[in-house]
């Protein structure tokens, strides 16, 4: 099963794929993830992308249909998450060329509807565990009284270069222009499901799994 999960930043993308990917054996495909390392590592594209990345505007098509092409080569396991991706109509396009080049198909995506206000609470509240990504929230999912990620035992946690409240007004900002209509063409499709990504973390869980279970 391939399914999309599709959102604003902070609308909990990361935090319900690592959920399926540790239920359903699934493999998260973040672009967002994808970049950063690039960035942390130092490589070319990284160097191109470090910028935009912290003024919250998108990268390149080219450039992340480069990194999911790679990806859809490797292990399949359970299907995929795409966490982050597509992000505009080109790279909707693209992705379903890619899937059929691999004889996939894409079977739901999943749109998290949250209201802006919580946003920002969320994202300048967030930090995730340096070695393993796991999401934490100072206000819902504090990191662990002992100071060790509660997944790895880690103790190194991250705050992202573009959770201040000015980099997500222009990441807000893309995804109304560039991202959001891609609801409109999955609606087309016949693709879309909707959960409230605004209940407890447990709840929307649910909410997804009965989408992908019916
Ligand atoms: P990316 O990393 O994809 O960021 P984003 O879309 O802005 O989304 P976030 O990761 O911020 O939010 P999320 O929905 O994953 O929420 P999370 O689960 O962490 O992209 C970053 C940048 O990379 C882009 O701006 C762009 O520059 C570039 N990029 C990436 N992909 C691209 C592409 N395809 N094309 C072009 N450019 C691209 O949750 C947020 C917080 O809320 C956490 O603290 C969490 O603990 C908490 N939380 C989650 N769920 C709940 C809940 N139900 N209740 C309470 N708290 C919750
Ligand atoms: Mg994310």
């Amino acid at each position: 099963m391939n399914i999309i999960l599709l959102g604003p930043p902070g609308a909990g993308k990361g935090t319900q794929a690592r959920f399926l990917c540790d239920e359903r054996d699934m493999i998260q495909l973040s672009t967002g993830d994808m970049l950063r390392e690039a960035k942390d590592s130092g490589t070319e594209m990284g160097k191109i992308v470090a910028d935009v990345m912290a003024r919250g505007e998108l990268v390149t098509d080219e450039i992340v249909i480069g990194l999911i092409r790679e990806k859809l080569k490797g292990d399949k396991k359970g299907g995929f998450i795409f966490d982050g991706f597509p992000r505009t109509l080109a790279q909707a396009d693209a992705l379903g060329d890619l899937l059929a080049e691999e004889g996939e198909t894409l079977d739901s995506v999943i749109e998290m509807q949250v209201d802006d206000n919580a946003l920002v609470a969320r994202i300048t509240a967030r930090s995730t565990c340096g070695d393993c990504g796991e999401v934490y929230n100072d206000h819902t999912k504090p990191i662990p009284a002992d100071g060790k990620c509660s997944n790895c035992g880690g103790t190194e946690f991250k705050r992202r270069a573009d959770d201040n409240e000015e980099s997500l007004k222009q990441r807000l900002m893309e995804y109304y222009k560039k991202t959001s209509p891609l609801i409109g063409y999955y609606y087309a499709k016949g693709q879309l499901s909707s959960v409230d990504g605004l209940g407890e973390m447990a709840a929307v869980k649910a909410d997804i799994a009965k989408v992908l279970d019916t």
